[in-house]
């Protein structure tokens, strides 16, 4: 494994990169990297007092320029608001990363109609409202050699129990970003997403799995690497994708898992479990059937 950057260095310089949700986890891991690599950015969220921290502590570990601007992604108004905010600001955006999203685990029917809406609305319309503000912008303008990077789920192509409403609007952001990967390719806008395997964040771990929770599942045993993923290596991945070294690559979600949702798949992975002695009785027995 190698948790340092991949990309050389300035290979984000002069890119505006506005990242939702960049005030805490995943979103702020990837933006101290494309901080580190040259770009600016502007971040969003509903608070702005974890906002404003955030922006002060990611200027004063990997220096360039963090702008912050509070926003409800649920909200067309708002987020209309908030581009014309960052807009003003820098000038232009060249890259929407969609991050922020909303989750927690439920069993579907203890669900209220206002638990399904308050995910839905954050992860699908939230994504919906960032994109069409920003494309309908960079459209109007004549802007070219944008991109738009989501980040969704690998439950998003196979579903997942117990996060219904995650799952039903993470895969809407999937359909979203292949279509608009070839509506808007015309006016020289790329789309791409990441599913990302399990990275341990407060926001994610404190909904998805409270308590001791990873403890007793051991979570990393759902993994084949047997370890969850380290933000450096998202982070990598991210760069890549919105940088114009993937100016080639449209229309693709990219999986970090580790092989995990494999390992849930294949009909014959539970055999992972059989000790390596065990495969000599084994290999004998199976050619008996000759
Ligand atoms: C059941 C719940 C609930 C819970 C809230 N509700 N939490 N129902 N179980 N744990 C219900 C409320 O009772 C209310 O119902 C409705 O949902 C809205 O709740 P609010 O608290 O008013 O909503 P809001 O303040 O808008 O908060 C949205 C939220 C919250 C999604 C509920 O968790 C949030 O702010 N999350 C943002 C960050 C986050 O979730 N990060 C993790 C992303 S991880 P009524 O009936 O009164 O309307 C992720 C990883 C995926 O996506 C893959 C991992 C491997
Ligand atoms: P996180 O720290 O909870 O990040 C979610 C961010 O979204 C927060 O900054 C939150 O800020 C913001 N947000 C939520 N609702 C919003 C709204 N209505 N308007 C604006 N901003 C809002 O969780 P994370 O683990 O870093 O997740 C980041 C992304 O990775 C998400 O898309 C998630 O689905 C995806 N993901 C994570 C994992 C994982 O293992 N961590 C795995 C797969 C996918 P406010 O609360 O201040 O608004």
């Amino acid at each position: 494994m190698n948790t340092s950057g991949m990309l050389r260095d300035g290979a984000l310089e002069g890119k505006v990169i506005m990242i939702t949700g960049g005030g805490t986890g995943l979103g702020r891991s990837m933006g101290e990297y494309f901080l580190e690599l040259g770009a600016k950015l502007a971040i969003c969220g509903r608070r702005v007092e974890v906002l404003e921290k955030a922006a002060g502590e990611m200027m004063a570990a990997k220096g360039g320029e963090v702008f912050f601007h509070p926003c409800d992604v649920r909200s067309f108004e708002e987020v209309d608001k908030m581009k014309d905010a960052v807009i003003a600001h820098y000038g232009k955006v060249d890259v929407l990363l969609n991050n922020a999203a909303g989750n927690f685990i439920s069993p579907t029917e203890r669900l209220s109609p206002g638990a399904f809406d308050a995910v839905i609305d954050i992860v699908l319309k939230g994504t919906k409202n960032c994109t069409l503000a920003f494309g309908k912008h960079w459209i109007k303008n004549e802007e070219k050699g944008k991109v738009v990077l989501n980040i969704t789920t690998t439950y998003a192509a196979t579903g997942s129990a117990f996060v219904v409403p995650s799952a039903m609007a993470k895969a809407g952001v999937s359909a979203m970003t292949r279509s608009l990967a070839v509506e808007w390719a015309r006016h020289g806008i790329r789309f791409n997403a990441i599913a990302p395997g399990p990275f341990p964040t407060e926001g994610a771990w404190s909904r998805l799995l409270p308590g001791d929770i990873p403890d007793m599942l051991k979570i990393e045993n759902q993994v084949p690497l047997k370890r969850a993923g380290e933000r450096q290596e998202l982070a990598n991945l991210a760069a890549f994708l919105v940088s114009d070294f993937a100016a080639y690559m449209n229309g693709e979600i990219v999986t970090i898992d580790g092989g995990e949702w494999l390992l849930g798949a294949g009909e014959l992975n539970f055999l992972e479990a059989v000790p390596d002695e065990m495969w000599d009785w084994i290999g004998e027995a199976t050619r008996k059937g000759k």
